[in-house]
């Protein structure tokens, strides 16, 4: 579900959030892997304060694993604990009750030092809509449980999960917004399927979308769609289209006088995308380079 955020529902989100945290020891903050930047909530430590904090990298199967290893590098670098997981299948997901203990380590050891049994680790998963936080809960209690999140502003009843013996987690997440004034945000996360097309255009997000595989995967896209040969200019918006239409006359997208249909391409090349046919991509690297068009974190390593 795509919230539409307004300035009151970010507050009430905001203000829902650090109602919880009163209740937690620990907070999760979950992105994803392939976007971790764009996945992030601008005001996220403002809002999350000096609450301990494990980030978690989810998605990660559908993301390139050599630039997972270098956000998670850049995450530690900044100070944070930090994991890669995959909570569809549950890759290492249970390293993530392990990780909480030990950085809460002090306070727990301290508990012990003074006689106190110390409780469960208590936690709250935040993140932006679409990012896995349900999918991440369910895993974590090792069972289904409905769960009914996106609603920023509906109060309910707090309830624990219980995750093993030595932790604990509020059943709703905290549903955070992502960045939209910037539009690299907007269509890196149209990318991922977390901004549904009603609020993008598809022909917009899928150009912007086989831009970027020419320029950073192109041996993934030209053998995902038996293209013939890489744009020479990737600033030639010309150049882009007619992929796309060399893409849609491969899949027989035709439209009546040997027009290609860029709506229905489109769509074939988003949903591939997002389904991981194309294989595993990330979207942004932290590393600052030389780009294209002034992006932040663009990368240029056309094989
Ligand atoms: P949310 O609570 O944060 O809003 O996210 P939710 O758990 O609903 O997950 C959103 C979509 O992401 C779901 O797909 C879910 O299966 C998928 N997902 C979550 N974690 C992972 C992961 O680690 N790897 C992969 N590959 N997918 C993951 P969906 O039900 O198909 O929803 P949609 O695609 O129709 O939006």
């Amino acid at each position: 579900m795509t919230i539409q955020w307004f300035p009151g529902h970010m507050t009430r989100a905001k203000r829902q959030i650090q109602d919880k945290l009163k209740l937690i020891d620990i907070a999760i903050e979950l992105l994803d892997a392939r976007v971790p930047l764009s996945s992030r909530n601008p005001m996220v430590d403002e809002i999350l304060g000096g609450k301990p904090r494990l980030i978690v990298l989810n998605k990660s199967d559908l993301a390139d694993p050599k630039i997972t290893e270098q956000w998670i590098a850049y995450f530690k670098y900044e100070g944070h604990e930090v994991i890669s997981v995959d909570s569809s299948t549950g890759t290492r997901v249970s390293e993530i009750p392990v990780m909480a203990r030990h950085i809460l380590r002090e306070k727990i050891e301290r508990q012990l030092s003074k006689g106190i049994n110390p409780r469960a680790v208590r936690g709250l998963i935040v993140g932006i809509p679409n990012v896995g936080k349900s999918t991440l809960i369910n895993r974590l209690a090792g069972r289904n449980i409905a769960i009914t999140g996106d609603r920023p502003g509906v109060t309910k009843g707090q309830q624990w999960i219980k995750v093993g013996t030595e932790m604990e987690l509020l059943d709703t997440p905290g549903i955070l917004w992502p960045k939209f004034e910037d539009m690299l945000v907007g269509y890196r996360l149209a990318m991922t399927g977390a901004i549904k097309e009603q609020v993008l255009n598809i022909e917009d997000i899928a150009f912007f979308a086989v831009r970027d595989l020419a320029d950073r995967y192109w041996p993934a896209l030209k053998e995902r769609f038996e293209l013939d040969k890489p744009p020479a200019d990737l600033e030639d918006a010309d150049e882009i289209v007619r992929l796309m239409e060399e893409i849609g006359r491969r899949r027989g997208c035709l439209l009546g006088g040997g027009r290609v249909d860029l709506e229905k391409t489109s769509g074939i090349i988003l949903r591939e995308l997002r389904a991981g046919k194309l294989g595993r991509i990330t979207y942004e690297t932290p590393y600052p380079a030389e780009t294209r068009s002034g992006e932040p974190n663009g990368e240029r390593s056309r094989e």
